[in-house]
């Protein structure tokens, strides 16, 4: 603590990422649901293809080139597309954008258990939050979130870290319950889900989908995030980016999404192959006697029931096997395991029955 600090700086508490291993450091890394594939060998080209004369100037504010391919994969205009710097920073803007600040103000409602930046953004915006507790199978309580409109919604979809899909017929009831706040459906997860929201575009102006290149596309490393929904939704983000950093898209960024967006047999090859993985390695745990949700996501949410998940955290991290545990009420007896390669889950499962074995 410092004394020169504000009191906002005083009383925040950060969220915290993954652990990162150090370099040179050689782990399993099944923390952050990176995607262990690489991503299209295009990547390569398009990062040539950037004239180092032009790094001498600032890129193009808006990520037009970005945009514009985006707008043609997802069928929308370039004007229903925002790119920034990783979706991070757009469900940041879209915090400030669209939920009101000040405690005298209607919350926005967000589910209990969701993306932990959530809780942050809204107490770094003095944004007040009600928290609709997940049902007991933790799916999102979508009568809670339908009972009254307050100040707007947030939630993950597929949601994290529990893994579970909310199906269309659902998110439509919160977007219809919801018509004068906006209702932002975070979509990190979707390509391992097969669904997208963003088919509901047409017909909801209070609808803003966030996605992102970090996992299905494997560009955790370019840091590109990218939200669709109403131009007039566009626009207000427009205006907090323009208020806060002109260009938060680096213009190797933005030549290699551009590109990437293109690159769907490559994806759905990767994305294809994590979610037999992921199944694959749910029927092993299940077997073991972990309690395993259904998940429509690049990592699976799992309890080992028969010793504490902070323990096996523990023993695996020992291993050199990086999972992700929350110690949290109601999921402090759950790990969050990304999908990794075969040969990682294989060694993950391998490194289980060790544990189990007292090794
Ligand atoms: C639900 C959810 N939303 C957003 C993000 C952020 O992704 P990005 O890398 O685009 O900032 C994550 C990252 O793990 C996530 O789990």
């Amino acid at each position: 603590m410092s004394r020169f600090w504000n009191e906002k700086t005083k009383s925040i508490v950060p969220y915290v990422a993954g652990e990162q291993p150090k370099p040179g450091q050689k782990v399993i890394k099944l923390n952050t649901n990176e995607n262990p594939y690489p991503a299209s060998p295009k990547v390569r080209e398009a990062i040539e293809s950037v004239e180092i004369a032009k790094l001498a100037r600032y890129p193009e504010t808006s990520s037009m080139i970005v945009r514009e391919e985006l707008a043609k994969v997802l069928g929308v205009k370039p004007q229903q597309v925002f790119c920034g710097n990783g979706s991070d920073e757009v469900l940041a803007f879209s915090f400030q954008a669209f939920f009101e600040q000040g405690e005298d103000k209607k919350p926005l409602l967000t589910p209990d258990i969701s993306y932990s930046f959530y809780p942050v953004y809204a107490d770094l915006y003095n944004i007040p939050i009600k928290k609709i507790p997940l049902k007991d199978d933790f799916s999102i309580d979508v009568e809670a979130f339908c009972r009254e409109e307050q100040g707007g919604v947030a939630f993950a979809n597929p949601n994290a870290p529990t893994s579970l899909l909310l199906g269309l017929d659902d998110v439509e009831k919160i977007l219809k319950a919801n018509p004068n706040h906006v209702v932002l459906v975070d979509e990190a997860y979707a390509a391992f889900s097969g669904q997208t929201a963003r088919t509901l575009l047409p017909k909801y102006k209070n609808l803003l989908v966030t996605g992102t290149l970090s996992k299905s596309h494997s560009l955790a490393g370019i840091r590109l995030g990218f939200a669709v929904g109403d131009e007039e939704l566009i626009e207000g983000l427009c205006r907090i980016r323009d208020s806060f950093n002109s260009y938060p898209v680096d213009c190797i960024a933005q030549a290699v999404a551009a590109m990437a967006v293109h690159e769907d047999a490559w994806v759905n090859e990767n994305v294809r192959k994590i979610c037999s993985t992921r199944d694959r390695i749910a029927t092993m745990l299940q077997t073991r006697g972990w309690k395993v949700l259904p998940s429509k996501t690049n990592f699976l949410f799992a309890s080992p029931v028969s010793r504490s998940a902070e323990s096996v955290y523990t023993k695996l991290r020992e291993k050199g096997i990086l999972v992700r545990y929350f110690n949290k009420p109601r999921i402090s007896e759950y790990l969050r395991i990304s999908i990794g390669t075969d040969e990682e889950m294989d060694a993950l499962v391998e490194a289980i029955d060790a544990i189990n074995e007292g090794k």
